[in-house]
């Protein structure tokens, strides 16, 4: 029998065990050499804390919001594509712990479920669309509309990805979608990334990107964007101040820092390293929010001290859904939660305003001898 998990890379392990080796390799994979990949962990730790004492944390409230939806932690899940290859019900066992555990679910343009699908297994549930926009704008124009259909509570647009990252592993395995699953959000198996297709030689989903997505996606497409839909429109994938300028200027209503999970460009820091510089730049106008390498609850401390309104998560939902479905998924919510908790509590925060840049410092022995 496996031990029951202690900490999230318990799950990892557990997942390494039982997925196809392709399978765990996508999931796993950062791009290239993967050096952002081990950053986006590594640079946590580079963050020390610095706790206050006596503040009385008998009581911890860890409730907070996202885009003016409440939520019971600020932690959320980030959208991860496919996620029927780690469990049968994949999106739909997502979506039912998120909304057990009372946060909200980000679910890919690249599901395994439809959008449809996911709304009706969690009505009450806060969820929000992950979009790509397609080269055929009306099929962009689809998905938004569905989600507004279907009370999806923002649009995140994905603006790291004109086209796929280099993942070696992918490459290796030739990866596709076993034959039994599609990306169910589209009917043609095109565009489904249907295993019937044939792709080639490479990653096959590498070849499906350059296909079906619009690599000319450029910022006036926020505006077009907004032109369709009334719901809150966040960027997902900044990493530069001016961007994050930038895409305030375009009307977003929030950034999400995010290097894609270390899976587009490597080489670019570490999330939790241009955090600051991005809080910065968007003085307070909209919400920033933080994925990338959050694996414990001091984590999602840190970052809601360097200024996130909330973090996601993208891996440890996967590796929750391969231990054991929603029961899993929940176990890792919770696991964070309590961990979070904990964080809070030996740092003397009794909620999170109480969170402030105080409480971190990069490490002072660090320096520079240069
Ligand atoms: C297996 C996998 C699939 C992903 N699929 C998508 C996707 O479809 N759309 C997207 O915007 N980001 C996608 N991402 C990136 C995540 O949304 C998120 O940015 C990242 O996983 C956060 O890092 P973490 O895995 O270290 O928590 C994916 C990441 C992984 C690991």
């Amino acid at each position: 029998m496996f031990p029951r998990p202690v900490c999230i890379d318990d799950f990892e392990k557990y997942a390494k065990i039982v997925l196809q080796k392709s399978i765990y390799d996508y999931y796993r994979s950062g791009a290239n050499d993967q050096e952002t990949l081990a950053d986006n962990i590594a640079a946590f730790s580079r963050w020390k804390l610095y706790p206050r004492m006596l503040r009385n944390v008998a009581k911890v409230d860890l409730t907070t919001s996202v885009l003016g939806q409440r939520i019971s932690m600020p932690i959320c899940v980030s959208p991860t594509a496919m996620q029927c290859m780690a469990h049968v019900d994949g999106e739909i066992a997502t979506v039912r712990a998120c909304h057990s555990v009372g946060t909200g679910m980000m679910l890919s343009t690249w599901a395994t479920s439809s959008i449809e699908e996911v709304a009706q297994a969690a009505p009450e549930g806060t969820r929000w669309l992950q979009l790509y926009i397609y080269k055929d704008r009306e099929v962009t124009k689809q998905l938004v509309e569905r989600a507004e259909r279907n009370s999806y509570k923002g649009i995140f647009l994905t603006v790291d990805t004109p086209y796929l990252g280099n993942r070696f592993d992918d490459v290796r395995n030739r990866f596709q979608l076993p034959p039994h699953l599609r990306m169910k959000n589209f009917q043609t198996n095109d565009l489904a990334f249907s295993s019937e297709e044939g792709y080639g030689d490479n990653s096959g989903l590498a070849e499906y990107t350059a296909n079906a997505i619009d690599s000319s996606i450029n910022w006036k497409d926020i505006t077009w964007l907004k032109k369709l839909t009334t719901l809150p429109i966040v960027a997902k994938g900044i990493l530069r101040a001016d961007d994050a300028r930038e895409a305030v200027e375009y009307g977003v209503n929030g950034i999400l820092v995010s290097n894609h999970g270390a899976r587009q460009l490597d080489g670019v820091p570490a999330t939790i390293d241009v955090l600051p510089e991005i809080v910065e730049a968007v003085e307070g106008k909209v919400e920033v929010f933080l994925d990338g390498g959050v694996r414990k609850g001091t984590d999602v401390l840190k970052a809601l001290a360097l200024g996130a309104k909330a973090v996601f998560v993208g891996r440890p939902i996967i590796w929750g859904l391969a231990y054991q479905g929603e029961k899993g998924v929940k176990e890792v919510l919770e696991m964070l939660r309590e961990e979070f908790r904990l964080a809070m509590a030996l740092t003397g925060c009794r909620n999170v305003k109480d969170i402030d840049k105080t409480l971190v410092r990069t490490n002072p022995l660090v320096v520079s001898k240069i």
